[in-house]
């Protein structure tokens, strides 16, 4: 079948067990399933959580596709419930594009709420002071006050600069811009490797800026090759270049995806860490999501990324994904570090990239980076 129609027909399927889901949970805020039941992150402690607005997010693209109005609501709740996380300045952290661009801006693309902007605008100003402008780089997570993590930037912080871009936008004040681009700058040096893979991790002091080295994170070792990390880093460079314009991130984003096909198996299927034993069954279906959507977004200028992309969402739509209306979640074998206990379960931003990279190949999608 032509791959649009393909993905309209799966999308049509998404939507139809999506209305179900919303009715039986539209008061939680989910990161995973038990037993096909979505679990709830909305409570005070668990409110900060970086993953908490992917649901909404896809609830958004599927409400700007199919117009159904209780994927309205429950998405506007959850971004609701992220203002205790808003004042929450340990809460606060590089994942807010995440949090923000997918409730907020979604919210503000689709209706103009003054409100939704300025929450926007609250997490663009809370990122952006996260520059360390010794090293150039965000600053990644918190600690509480002891300085152990003050120079740690992750990969992933790619994927949150476009919330600094969208400032610029709507304010026409370059500073939001420039933050995004001077991270983005030295990312693209000290992220990515010879080879096109990267890092999790960059360590520097926070004094001087001096990068002092390396670490795995999420990944298997230091030196190997989270697959999450990798499509953070291939979509978030895209990104950059589709915001800025500028030619050096597209060389990385495509530096990135030629590394990334080398490395993905014959079966479509992605592993945790591509340089991890032969043996070991561990997968990360998000990795394959969010590869597609990024491999579609440089398929606007070469078909091979495009194909690509085409074969890890049929893989996805064939072996991976739960079409069962009476289960939550979508895609399955989901992994989020190495080193966890558990490997090969449902994440929610599995199924939000998985709708937005189908909505990409209708050309349905409403663009939330
Ligand atoms: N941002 C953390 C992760 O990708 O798991």
């Amino acid at each position: 079948m032509e791959n649009r129609t393909w993905a309209q027909e799966i999308l049509d399927r998404i939507c139809r067990k999506e209305v179900r889901v919303v009715e039986r949970n539209a008061d939680k805020i989910p990161y995973t399933t038990q037993d096909g039941v979505f679990d709830d992150w909305s409570a005070p402690d668990r409110i900060c959580w970086w993953t908490n607005g992917f649901w909404a997010g896809q609830l958004w693209l599927l409400y700007h596709a199919y117009g159904v109005e209780s994927f309205r609501h429950t998405a506007e709740k959850i971004e609701e419930k992220l203002d205790a996380n808003l004042m929450n300045h340990m809460g606060m952290d590089h994942d807010s594009g995440f949090k923000w661009l997918l409730t907020s801006g979604a919210n503000f693309a689709e209706t103009g709420r003054e409100a939704s902007k300025n929450r926007l605008m609250l997490a663009a100003g809370n990122l952006a002071g996260r520059l360390n402008p010794a090293a150039g780089l965000i600053r990644a997570w918190n600690d509480p006050g002891t300085g152990d993590t003050a120079g740690w930037a992750i990969i992933d912080c790619m994927m949150n600069l476009p919330l600094l871009y969208r400032a610029s936008e709507m304010t026409k004040d370059p500073r939001f811009r420039q933050i995004a681009m001077c991270h983005a700058d030295h990312a693209g040096k000290a992220f990515v490797r010879k080879d096109g893979s990267v890092a999790h991790i960059v360590t520097f002091d926070p004094e001087t800026g001096e990068i002092t080295g390396t670490r795995g994170g999420q990944g298997m070792r230091e030196g190997s090759s989270w697959t999450r990390g990798q499509s953070w880093a291939l979509y978030g460079f895209a990104l950059s270049y589709r915001h800025t314009g500028k030619r050096e991130y597209l060389d990385i984003a495509r530096k990135v995806a030629d590394y990334v096909l080398s490395q993905i198996p014959e079966s479509g299927i992605v592993p945790v860490d591509f340089l991890q034993p032969a043996d070991c069954d561990y997968e990360d279906s998000t990795a394959a999501a969010i590869f597609a959507c990024g491999l579609l977004e440089l398929g606007k200028e070469n078909g091979k990324y495009a194909d690509a992309a085409v074969r890890l969402l049929r893989t996805l739509a064939e072996k991976r994904c739960c079409f069962d209306e009476e289960q939550d979640h979508f895609l399955e074998k989901c992994t989020a570090a190495y080193h966890d206990e558990k490997h090969n379960f449902t994440i929610i931003y599995g199924d939000y990239f998985f709708t937005e990279a189908l909505l990409k190949l209708t050309g349905k999608d409403l663009f939330l980076w």
